[in-house]
């Protein structure tokens, strides 16, 4: 028997034991990052409990269910205050007891009260550069405003909109032939490879909240 099949039922076993976090992931669309923490999930230390959405249409659901992941819709349209969805939500996100709350694209804007539940274990991911183009249509914006780099945010999910603090960003370079739309792909091919990373530094534990502060391996970022 070769060397290395020796040591194939140690490192199985080694994966068996190391305590998965568990992560429900809300999403609103596409679900491009969803799909790419689903695919990397195994290596990331991660089980995803479930995901929601608040659109029907959102295609995100469609990865979910061929990716055997329970799923919910909670459309906000149905719900007469922001309280009253943010409640809905929390109610769904609370059955599964996650380590970590993943937005991938959710495109709500929370209360104080569902911000501050899940403050220290809900990340975002974001579109620009923080603290520049916060809100949306952010490659746009970028382009108006003649940037020459733009690029994807991760950050602790706090009370002020897209303002908690900065884990891990990645940059592009904005070329002159570059429309929101080019722009947008060459972003979306960053947060694919960031997101799943940044995840991964919190189910290892090395990643906190800390003092209003984003904290990796002890260090402030
Ligand atoms: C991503 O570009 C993400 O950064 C952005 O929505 C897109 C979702 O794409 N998030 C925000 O704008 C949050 N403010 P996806 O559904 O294909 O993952």
């Amino acid at each position: 028997m070769p060397g290395w099949l020796a040591v194939l039922p140690i490192i199985t076993a080694t994966r068996l034991l190391s305590k998965l976090m568990r992560g429900v992931v809300l999403i609103s669309g596409s679900g491009s990052n969803l799909q790419s923490i689903i695919d990397k999930a195994a290596d990331i230390d991660l089980t995803i409990s479930c995901v929601v959405s608040n659109r029907s249409d959102a295609y995100g659901l469609t990865r979910a269910e061929n990716a055997g992941i329970p799923h919910h819709l909670v459309e906000h349209t149905q719900f007469d205050s922001r309280t009253a969805f943010d409640q809905a939500v929390s109610k769904i996100i609370d059955q599964y007891s996650p380590d970590i709350v993943i937005l991938a694209g959710f495109m709500r804007i929370f209360t104080e009260a569902f911000a501050q539940k899940y403050c220290g274990k809900m990340l975002n991911i974001h579109p620009s550069l923080l603290p520049k183009f916060q809100g949306l249509n952010t490659h746009q914006r970028a382009l108006d405003a003649g940037e020459k780099e733009h690029g994807v945010s991760i950050h602790f999910v706090t009370v002020q909109l897209d303002g908690g603090p900065v884990i891990a960003q990645s940059r592009v370079d904005i070329i002159p032939s570059d429309d929101a739309i080019s722009l947008a792909k060459k972003v979306l091919i960053e947060e694919h490879k960031l997101y799943p990373e940044v995840i991964h530094w919190f189910t290892q534990g090395r990643l906190q909240l800390k003092d209003g502060k984003a904290v990796l391996d002890g260090k402030a970022l």
